[in-house]
């Protein structure tokens, strides 16, 4: 079964609380890099290459959020973690987002970063087959060139060419089934909104000031619906706050975790 070829890396000491960090899309476990390496002093930190992206495999690429979901439950079963606290970035909120809808009893908490609960729009559904139509037609460097450079701020960009560069021509070796079956995952999931309100788990919503994709004052009206969280942005960042203000971020989530998990 596919699930059982995730690759899933944990850093940390098993007996302290997990957190599992979803990966954005066409990225993979690396972009968590930097708030591992802090986190797993004082958590039980475990990252994974969401299926087609990353090393992970892609099969047929015919992938669901359902699908993806089933891998985390998977994960979260397979390791045995109790409780863990989910941090989703974008599709890796969309996915954490889906599954506290269909298991919230099995978590702990809940960090959404530059996300939306909201299914696609008819422009979005769009947006996803031309891009399939890109990577069939041009290529996957055309639609990894034109997607990757929304995903950060400007200057974040100009201040750290080597790191943008690096993720970029990693994201250019990304397997073209693999991506097309994400964009096709995206493109058919469901709205969470309706379950916002219901949510229970302590949550931490945050957003890069200059995130294009999703804007801060949606996602600060998605932190008004669910009870019991709160909201941050991220100065200078963008799509990638945990990547572009690393500093800023880890020092938030580590606020939330104390506060609720200590
Ligand atoms: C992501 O960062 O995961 C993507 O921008 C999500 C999306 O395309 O909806």
């Amino acid at each position: 079964m596919l699930e059982k070829e995730i690759k899933i890396y944990s850093s940390g000491n098993y007996e302290n609380k997990p957190i599992i960090f979803i990966h954005g899309f066409p990225f993979d476990h690396h972009m968590w890099d930097k708030q591992v390496n802090e986190l797993a002093k004082l958590y039980y930190c475990v990252t994974y290459d969401i299926r087609g992206l990353g090393i992970s495999p892609s099969g047929d690429g015919q992938f669901t959020l359902e699908a993806f979901v089933d891998d985390l439950e998977f994960i979260i079963d397979n390791l045995k973690l109790s409780k863990p606290v989910l941090c989703g970035l974008s599709m890796g909120g969309y996915i954490s987002l889906r599954c506290v809808e269909r298991m919230e009893y099995k978590l702990g908490g809940l960090i959404l970063c530059d996300t939306k609960s909201e299914a696609d729009t008819n422009e979005g559904k769009l947006k996803r087959a031309e891009g399939i139509k890109i990577i069939n037609q041009v290529g996957v460097q055309k639609f990894i060139t034109d997607f990757i450079p929304n995903c950060f701020a400007k200057d974040f960009i100009n201040r750290n060419v080597n790191e943008y560069n690096e993720i970029l021509i990693k994201t250019l070796n990304s397997d073209p089934i693999g991506l097309k079956g994400c964009l096709l995952a995206m493109q058919g999931r469901t709205d969470v909104t309706p379950y916002l309100s219901k949510i229970q788990l302590p949550s931490l919503v945050v957003c890069g000031e200059e995130d294009k994709f999703t804007f801060p004052m949606a996602m600060k009206k998605m932190a008004e619906i669910i009870a019991n969280s709160k909201f941050v942005t991220v100065p200078g960042a963008g799509h990638m706050s945990p990547v572009e203000n690393s500093v800023f971020f880890n020092i938030t989530i580590l606020d939330f975790l104390k506060v609720n998990f200590s």
